[in-house]
């Protein structure tokens, strides 16, 4: 049976761990050609080992490239190497970065707030700007673009990181505005809005600090972070055709944490294991 993206180039952000390795595997699953990029090369070369052993036999192309998604040259050179391909089909804008000397206002240092929005949300324009140049050199008549924000862009939170959130913001608001632009060359626009994941990204942040962490936890209706496999899940989804009329569109997956008042006791549900960690 041919896979849910047979025949569909897609680029990855961020794809060296987290959210982005489990999506590459899941595309390689599912018949993408898939170009995994990120900026921490042998981070990434360690993923590509990983794709390669979970999914031994692919029907799709497999390869990796060293992007900073806040430099356009580089966006743009790993976007013109699916020329070859025949062209982008799928971009997902996933790398981002939460600082740890974010904070609020007061606290947060302005070269910080600058490095955030340039990656965060400069590395997210550059990667839609250049997927519709390359949709529409190729004459496309369908492609899809997912931009990873956040649920901290829809709920306000008493242990800001006002840097990360406003970029996650802007991804939003960015990402419905493209959305309609493009809709009727059938260019599709969604935000993956994750809620706090077990992830590196988060968790060397919380470490061993069990009151930070509770904190957190308390508020999650099944009790557990979620995991990076379930937002994958999620982008396949919002990559594949089946979500042909999913347009402007902030997909929150979150295990109903922003819909949610007082949490239910008891204990955690359980959490899917990652195929890349
Ligand atoms: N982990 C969470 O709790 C959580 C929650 C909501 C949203 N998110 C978002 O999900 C996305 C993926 O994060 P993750 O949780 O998988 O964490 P992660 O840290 O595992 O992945 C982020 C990846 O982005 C890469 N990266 C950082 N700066 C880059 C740059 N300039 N150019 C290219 N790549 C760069 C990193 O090397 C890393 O591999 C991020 O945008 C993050 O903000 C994460």
């Amino acid at each position: 049976m041919p896979g849910r993206l047979a025949g569909k180039n897609a680029i990855i952000t961020g794809a060296a761990g987290g959210i982005g390795l489990e999506t590459a595997i899941l595309m390689s699953q599912e018949g993408a050609s898939v170009l995994m990029t990120d900026v921490a090369a042998p981070a990434l070369e360690r993923a590509l080992a990983k794709v390669k052993e979970v999914v031994p036999s692919r029907d799709g192309k497999l390869e990796t490239r060293v992007v900073d998604v806040s430099k356009e040259s580089d966006i743009e050179a790993a976007v013109g190497h699916l020329d070859s391909w025949g062209g982008v089909d799928v971009m997902f804008n996933n790398a981002g970065i939460m600082h740890a000397k974010d904070g609020d206002a007061e606290e947060c240092p302005e070269n910080i707030w600058d490095l955030t929005q340039n990656i965060n949300v400069k590395g997210v324009w550059f990667g839609c700007k250049h997927a519709v140049r390359s949709l529409r050199k190729h004459k496309k008549t369908k492609g899809s673009i997912i931009n990873t924000a956040s649920m901290v862009a829809l709920v306000g939170a008493a242990t800001p990181q006002l840097a990360y959130t406003a970029s996650k913001g802007a991804v939003l608001a960015l990402t419905r505005e493209l959305a309609i632009v493009h809709a009727r060359e059938g260019y599709r626009f969604n935000s993956l809005c994750p809620a706090p994941l077990n992830t590196p990204l988060l968790q060397d942040w919380l470490g061993d600090d069990k009151a930070k962490r509770f904190r957190r936890e308390v508020h999650f209706p099944t009790g557990r972070f979620g995991e990076a496999i379930e937002q994958a899940r999620a982008v396949i989804f919002l990559a594949s055709d089946e979500s042909s009329f999913v347009n402007a569109a902030d997909f929150v997956v979150d295990g109903g944490l922003t819909k949610a008042y007082v949490t239910p006791e008891g204990p955690a549900t359980e959490a899917p294991k990652n195929l890349g960690s």
